[in-house]
């Protein structure tokens, strides 16, 4: 694919809580980021733009589609949800730690092989997501501009897709929520390249 944009959702109310999983929307910051997005790719053509199931990358969405001169088609796909926490869904970090410190500390010892006890982790989340990418350019057919908007881990997993990165070092990748990654390909050369928005 040419140009694949990967986003992530604008802080939603349960990112201020320091909250993990659940299908908070996205609070006030969030529509603003939202809508800088949606700026930014204004005069972007896009092809496609593709979300998660949840409610934070939908509603991100919505602001981009607007902007569009031509709406794209939105695909919802739970291939790209965030991380499942099981036991700990909806807990924020203060509470896992102290409810959970088996959790805390297992993630603390070594991030990405850990799995959430009734949930996921980052290494066997890795399938998910890379059956997300494939469908997602699959589906894509060869566009030039393709958005996906995605979560903190599922946005690492699809950077690391498109460019190898030590394992260990994956779910510490910086994934903000006000720019966003450009992946393009040409020439033989693979480039990501983290952009701003427009403000
Ligand atoms: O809800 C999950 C988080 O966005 C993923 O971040 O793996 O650093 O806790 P984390």
């Amino acid at each position: 694919v040419p140009n694949l944009y990967v986003a992530r959702h604008g802080t939603s109310v349960f990112n201020l809580e320091n909250r993990v999983g659940g299908d908070s929307p996205l609070a006030q910051a969030g529509h603003q980021q939202a809508k800088r997005l949606a700026a930014t790719f204004r005069d972007t053509p896009l092809s496609m733009v593709f979300t998660s199931t949840r409610r934070r990358t939908r509603q991100t969405a919505a602001y981009v589609l607007e902007a569009q001169q031509t709406a794209p088609p939105l695909y919802s796909m739970e291939l790209f949800d965030e991380i499942d926490c099981g036991i700990c869904e909806e807990m924020d970090y203060e509470e896992v730690k102290r409810r959970r410190p088996d959790v805390h500390r297992g993630r603390v010892e070594d991030k990405y092989n850990f799995v959430y006890p009734g949930g996921e982790g980052y290494r066997n989340m890795r399938a998910r997501i890379e059956r997300g990418v494939r469908k997602a350019l699959y589906l894509s057919g060869g566009s030039r501009h393709i958005l996906i908007i995605g979560h903190r881990a599922v946005n690492r997993l699809i950077l690391s897709y498109f460019l190898y990165r030590r394992p260990a070092d994956v779910p510490y990748l910086y994934i903000p929520q006000d720019r966003y990654f450009h992946i393009s390909c040409a020439q033989n050369e693979r480039r990501i390249r983290l952009r701003p928005l427009l403000s």
